[in-house]
């Protein structure tokens, strides 16, 4: 894809057409999966299909033909994707497992939304839709987005499931993937000023100790969210096989939410199934309904973010939620090192340090400073700043002056999370820079704010900066990524 200087680096987008959600993301015989809601005919939102990629490292994708295609009365919404190793749907054969795909079904003409399935046999390449589509009607027109995967201590089949304008998760279970029977309700509760959709339900160990698991519920939710517009919450709580229960977050407003990610551009955030390596791996489209369909991206719409492991940590007796980007599949190149005492101002870096996509790990101590950070994607009037907030005690990004912000008046904006540090702690950051994102992950991955940005190709410097004070710039280590 030479010749498209926009074209992210390491980010999954798609040749052409738009994209939204990830769905079906799945790790099957030496392949992770990635299918995603998908227009095979053009650059808006609509004909909606699952298209599919595959990967090995998470990092370098091949797109394959579409998976699952719109039909004149059926929009393929999204869903997920199982292996059905004990053959419990008869779908597959004989020493091969089907792949099953439970989407939703968007009726064109009712406008009705049901579960339907579909199964592979040959890796995914080629899907059969089931007889009794749609398998799971309520007669509801909110009613999408399942997420299937294998309880293992009940031995069975678990959905999560949205109904959406009620801000609720409802689950069911299933013996067969087919026949589905109502297990619980949760919601509404947390941010409920927006629709839900998207919904995953699994276990996270706590502090890497896999005999300390608690239970995990992301929704993502259309509008209410930290940055504004769309955004993904969480909840950490208890599955007894048929009940969601959540912890009481202390300090939490009645309704008060924990968001996964502070940045405006991370939704649908759903987990993999089967991965091999026993992480809770995630995917979110890195994008926001506010601006999603205006974003100045061609010949395609739409980016995944980084692939990242989720981890529940305890801090100060609370159990937070910790992200990891995957970056086993980044070429490390030669790095750069630097440390050094950062006075009030804008210090740019040496020309050696250019480079549009890049990943950058920062300590700064704040010293005396009010403000202090880095600008990324800098050129000819643009930055994007990625800053803390010594009094405010904030973690922010900038993207007022990031490059192209026009084609919408809610993408010009500050978005900042709260990042209380220790006593003496350093300011710890992880930044992904691509051609078209920031993702920051600060105090390993505790706090994370992700990003769209359209900076011009040659915006592609970077400074380091105080303000009101001296910085101490600890380490700043720079790893470039080029286009494998
Ligand atoms: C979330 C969503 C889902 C729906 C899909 C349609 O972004 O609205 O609820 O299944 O997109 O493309």
């Amino acid at each position: 894809m030479s010749g498209e200087p926009m074209r992210p680096t390491f980010h999954f987008t798609p040749a052409r057409n738009w994209m939204n959600d990830p769905n079906g993301l799945v790790w099957y015989d030496g392949e992770y999966h990635l299918f995603f809601q998908y227009n095979p005919l053009g650059s808006a939102w609509g004909n909606m299909s699952w298209g599919h990629a595959v990967s090995r490292d998470l990092t370098t994708w091949e797109e394959l033909p579409v998976a699952l295609e719109h039909t004149p009365t059926e929009a393929v919404f999204s869903g997920s994707v199982v292996v059905d190793r004990a053959n419990t749907s008869g779908l597959g054969s004989d020493g091969t497992p089907a792949m099953v795909a439970v989407y939703t079904s968007h009726d064109l003409i009712t406008g009705h939304q049901g579960q339907s399935v579909a199964w592979s046999t040959d890796k995914g390449r080629t899907w059969t839709r089931h007889p009794k589509n749609p398998v799971l009607e309520i007669g509801s027109t909110d009613f999408r987005d399942p997420k299937v995967s294998w309880y293992a201590e009940g031995g069975y089949w678990v959905m999560a499931v949205a109904l959406s304008t009620e801000r609720v998760v409802r689950l069911y279970r299933s013996d067969d993937l087919v026949a589905w029977t109502h297990l619980s309700d949760f919601g509404p509760a947390g941010s409920v000023e927006g629709i839900w959709e998207c919904p995953d339900l699994f276990p996270l160990a706590v502090d890497g100790d896999p005999t300390h698991t608690r239970w995990m519920l992301v929704v993502s939710v259309q509008v209410g969210g930290p940055a504004g517009g769309s955004g993904t919450q969480y909840f950490v709580g208890d599955f007894d096989g048929t009940t969601f229960t959540a912890d009481p977050v202390p300090g939490a407003d009645p309704g008060g939410a924990s968001w996964v990610d502070f940045g405006a551009d991370y939704y649908a955030a759903v987990s993999f199934n089967d991965e091999p390596h026993g992480r809770r791996l995630v995917l979110a489209w890195m994008s926001n309904w506010d601006y999603g369909r205006e974003v100045p991206t061609r010949p395609y719409r739409g980016a995944m973010s980084a692939a990242r492991s989720y981890e529940l940590r305890t801090r100060r007796d609370q159990l937070v939620l910790a992200q990891a980007p995957v970056v086993e599949g980044l070429a490390a190149q030669a790095q750069r090192n630097t440390s050094t005492e950062v006075v009030d101002g804008v210090h740019a870096l040496p020309d050696s340090w250019r480079g549009s996509s890049a990943v950058l790990t920062v300590e700064l101590d704040p010293g005396t400073a009010s403000r202090c950070g880095l600008h990324v994607r800098v050129g000819d009037g643009e930055r994007t700043v990625v800053g803390y907030d010594t009094a405010e005690r904030t973690l922010y990004v900038d993207r007022t002056l990031s490059g192209d912000t026009g084609f919408h008046p809610d993408f010009r904006a500050v978005h900042s999370a709260p990042l209380d540090l220790d006593e003496g702690d350093r300011l710890a950051l992880e930044i992904h820079i691509d051609t078209t994102s920031v993702e920051v992950y600060a105090d390993g991955g505790r706090v994370v704010i992700t990003d769209l940005v359209f900076p011009s190709p040659t915006s592609d410097r970077i400074a380091v900066f105080a303000e009101g004070g001296a910085a101490h710039l600890h380490s700043l280590t720079r790893t470039p990524v080029t286009r494998g």
